[in-house]
């Protein structure tokens, strides 16, 4: 890749001001997302790999959402309003206002074809400025054109003009060779050429398309460039495109951590964020989603059928089944099957989170377990300590929330409530069912749970002629044959 070695000859115009009718949603089109990052956001990222001297971004529908995204990924993007003249050509030329004097190159990119890599566009600017050409569109031949503007050709083989789909004769409309809707212009032409388009057409916009039959009008020169790849330049309109897109995206996702060392059992059914990173022999099982800032770190495995979203995984630790955001597992952890790790949560060292467990805002201390049935919510737990199942702790007194403090080495019996704010010394112990509201000192064994009490004859006096009485009859009276003979 070309990255950021500056070309002062080069300005990338992003398009984003559209409504995006066809998405039927309430967010911009151009802020859906795929691989964890709005469409829009893909499409400056590349523009950056190319080190032009400016970008400008143009918006308009739900503009300071747009804005606001663009500008939060790349403050030095250069945001510019479009006007009620709809269309294409109309978002480019007030594009164009904000670069007063530059006589370079523009590059066109539409904020919704996300797939583009830097190396087709810098091949692209290339070729333009070999050829010496007026502009230079970026086409491809495919089976089903349904949607794009076609590009047809003149006898002699070259660019004529672009008809879209809705202006198209029915003979124009057969024409499998689309319009990116990806160019290069010499900026001066642009400029010019765009005074002159009207919108005389079916959609009643100002078309950037125009401006090639309006160039070559003037007998000046335009090439189209087509792309082997025609994944590159799918167009995103509507949300059968918007998962396309993903499911490709993601296809090359897959396969750059395949490359790096990542064993991916089931690449189909694994959804890598491009924001996630992994390290190597890290071993994905199928159905997990590795998303957002998540790290994976050497050795571990991850799955199947687990959600990471922000998390940090360390070297040689398992999880499996599990759903977790914003967690810290440590190295050699396991975690799951079917464990909820909710944000603040801290896994130490060889540590283990187990089954149907919930966690939250929890520091749990190296090589220390919650292994079964539990919820552990505002509570530091040190190390080497064993909760036993169903550990509960109460955290919250339908006020306010408060901690559970459980130190070093403390084992507890099965089915115990913390009731918080408390603390649990270092080495104590607590009986099975305790439920615990006073601090327990280091060392000290806390019960509180009654003696148990054996009332002989209780289901024989309190419930005559049931199954239950008759069943311990027959008991009884299987024991005294047994002892009386
Ligand atoms: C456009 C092209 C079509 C091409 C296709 C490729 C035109 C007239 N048509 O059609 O030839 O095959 O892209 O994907 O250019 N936008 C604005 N302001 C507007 C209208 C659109 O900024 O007034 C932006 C949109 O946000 C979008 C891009 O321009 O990012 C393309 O607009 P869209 O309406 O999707 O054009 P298409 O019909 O796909
Ligand atoms: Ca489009």
């Amino acid at each position: 890749m070309t990255e950021n070695t500056l070309d002062t000859e080069l300005a990338v115009v992003i398009l984003a001001a559209g409504q995006g009718t066809r998405m039927k949603s309430s967010l911009p089109k151009v802020l859906h997302r795929i691989g964890g990052r709005p469409l829009v956001g893909h499409v400056l990222d590349t523009a950056r790999d190319l080190g032009p001297a400016r970008v400008v971004v143009v918006v308009r529908h739900e503009r300071d959402q747009v804005a606001d995204a663009v500008l939060g990924v790349a403050p030095e993007v250069v945001v510019v309003d479009q006007d009620e003249i709809p269309g294409t050509g109309r978002a480019v030329e007030v594009a164009l206002a904000s670069l007063p004097g530059f006589t370079g190159d523009v590059l066109v990119l539409s904020g919704d074809v996300p797939l583009l890599d830097a190396d087709a566009l810098t091949a692209l600017v290339r070729e333009h400025r070999a050829a010496r050409s007026a502009a230079t569109l970026l086409s491809a031949q495919v089976d089903d054109p349904t949607g794009y503007g076609r590009v047809i050709r003149a006898a002699d083989g070259t660019v004529a003009r672009i008809v879209e789909q809705k202006d198209a004769t029915a003979e124009e409309a057969s024409v499998r060779e689309i319009n990116a809707g990806v160019y290069v212009f010499r900026a001066a032409e642009l400029r010019r050429q765009l005074e002159r388009v009207g919108t005389a057409n079916a959609q009643g916009e100002k078309y950037l398309t125009d401006v090639v039959a309006l160039l070559r009008e003037e007998a000046l020169p335009v090439a189209a460039s087509v792309v082997a790849r025609v994944e590159l330049v799918l167009g995103v309109n509507d949300r059968v495109q918007l998962a396309e897109a993903a499911r490709i995206l993601n296809a090359r996702t897959v396969r750059r951590w395949q490359l790096a060392g990542v064993s991916v059992q089931d690449p189909a059914t694994t959804w890598i964020d491009v924001t996630a990173t992994l390290s190597p022999d890290v071993t994905v099982l199928p159905n997990t989603h590795i998303l957002r800032a998540t790290f994976v770190a050497e050795g571990a495995t991850v799955g199947p059928d687990t959600s990471l979203v922000d998390c940090e995984v360390g070297a040689g630790a398992t999880v499996t089944r599990t759903d977790a955001t914003l967690a810290v597992i440590g190295e050699g952890a396991t975690v799951g099957p079917f464990a909820y790790l909710r944000p603040g949560t801290n896994l130490g060292v060889r540590g283990k989170i187990g089954t149907f467990v919930e966690t939250k805002n929890a520091t749990i201390g190296e090589a220390s377990k919650v292994p079964h049935l539990s919820y552990i919510g505002d509570t530091t737990i040190g190390r080497g300590v064993n909760l036993g199942a169903g550990a509960i702790t109460a955290n919250y007194d339908d006020l306010a929330k408060h901690r559970t403090e459980i130190g070093d080495e403390v084992h507890s019996g099965s089915h115990n409530v913390f009731v918080a704010p408390v603390r649990i010394g270092a080495g104590a112990k607590t009986g099975a069912g305790a439920v615990i509201r006073k601090d327990v000192p280091p060392g000290a064994l806390a019960l509180s749970v009654a003696p148990q009490r054996n009332i002989d004859g209780w289901v024989d006096t309190n419930r005559q002629g049931t199954a239950a009485a008759e069943a311990a009859t027959r008991a009884r009276s299987a024991e005294n044959t047994e002892h009386g003979a």
